[in-house]
């Protein structure tokens, strides 16, 4: 098993509990905690939409793993009262097979397209009329007999996810009419988030006690809901159920988590820059082979966080370990010349 695949806190992988957490996810816009500007605007939008009974506009969601793309996909289909289909952009291999996807959906229909910036090119090329126009190209036939047949869809709203906004080619990126930012929550936000989970799972957890989760889950709800559900077990079977903050912080250090949320592999990461690389400037493709991970996972899942956060920076000559590093490694800094 990978570091990947063992990590508690990486929010790219939707575990098998977590399909539990699907009934438990907030399905109207005011239970939905946090991403204040986000929420607005599409309050708006959705409202007009409705006052002129048309379908939304194509809406991109775009920003780090784990912040709630598609909790809040399910929540547009919600409020505007239609059907979502959810599809996940690297699955969709053939042109056909988005094609059957669009000629399923009826009037005002959300198509939600997850890792949209993974969809192959020409898959991509049938989605520009089909949002444009609401019009399916298809070729039928083959050699030359191959022609081009098109077919008119409903009007719909297509709800695009990506962890990657720099990825997604222009022509796609220009026919969405709205496009937002989710950014990670404050500890402040995860605690209403981890309380609110605790509520749902009848649960008794201390204010500190879901403090503390918040503090730790990296500003990302599905890393807190995560680290819930393990803090729930230790208390399940050490506290008859009930997580204070002495079974939070046990459970939280036998996971190897520590006090800001970081967990081992942000240690080999850190430390691979520091030890490995004598503080950097290193390249990605380096580091990558050194902890032996992926540079997509290194890009989209530990770098965002730790550049947030402060414990390191990018250039174009590559990543720096910053003070901040070197402190929560216990290493003495000396500011270089690249410092
Ligand atoms: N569960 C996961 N993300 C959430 C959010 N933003 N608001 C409420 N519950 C959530």
């Amino acid at each position: 098993m990978s570091d990947l695949e063992n990590r508690v806190v990486d929010p790219n992988e939707q575990l098998d509990d977590e399909s539990e957490e699907l009934s438990l996810r907030p399905q109207k816009l005011t239970e939905y905690i946090g991403q204040k500007e986000a929420k607005e605007m599409l309050e708006v939008y959705i409202k007009a939409a409705l006052k002129r009974n048309e379908a939304l506009d194509h809406t991109l969601l775009y920003g780090p793993p784990g912040l709630g793309k598609t909790t809040l996909a399910q929540i547009i289909a919600n409020e505007l009262g239609v059907n979502m289909k959810v599809v996940s952009g690297p699955a969709i291999e053939r042109s056909g097979d988005l094609a059957a996807v669009l000629s399923t959906l009826e009037e005002g229909d959300v198509l939600f397209i997850d890792e949209i910036h993974r969809l192959p090119r020409y898959v991509e090329e049938v989605l520009y009329s089909a949002m444009e126009d609401y019009q399916l190209d298809i070729m039928v036939g083959k050699d030359s007999q191959a022609r081009s047949i098109r077919v008119d869809l409903p009007p719909f709203t297509l709800v695009g996810a990506t962890t990657r906004f720099g990825d997604l080619s222009a022509p796609l990126r220009d026919r969405f009419g709205v496009v937002l930012r989710l950014d990670y929550y404050t500890v402040d936000e995860l605690n209403a988030i981890v309380s609110r989970t605790a509520r749902v799972h009848e649960t008794k957890i201390d204010l500190n006690a879901s403090i503390e989760l918040a503090m730790r889950s990296r500003g990302t709800p599905r890393i807190a809901n995560r680290l819930f559900r393990r803090v729930r077990d230790f208390a399940d079977v050490k506290n008859n159920g009930e997580i204070t903050i002495d079974i939070c912080k046990e459970a939280l250090s036998k996971l190897g988590i520590d006090n800001d949320g970081l967990d081992y592999t942000d240690y080999r990461y850190l430390r691979a820059i520091v030890e490995t690389f004598n503080g950097g400037p290193v390249g990605v493709e380096s580091l990558a082979a050194t902890i032996s991970e992926e540079v997509s996972t290194i890009e989209d899942v530990y770098e965002p966080y730790l550049l947030q956060e402060g414990y390191i920076k990018r250039s174009n000559r590559g990543r720096m370990a910053t003070e901040k590093a070197y402190n929560k490694l216990g290493v003495k800094f000396y500011k270089g010349i690249f410092a």
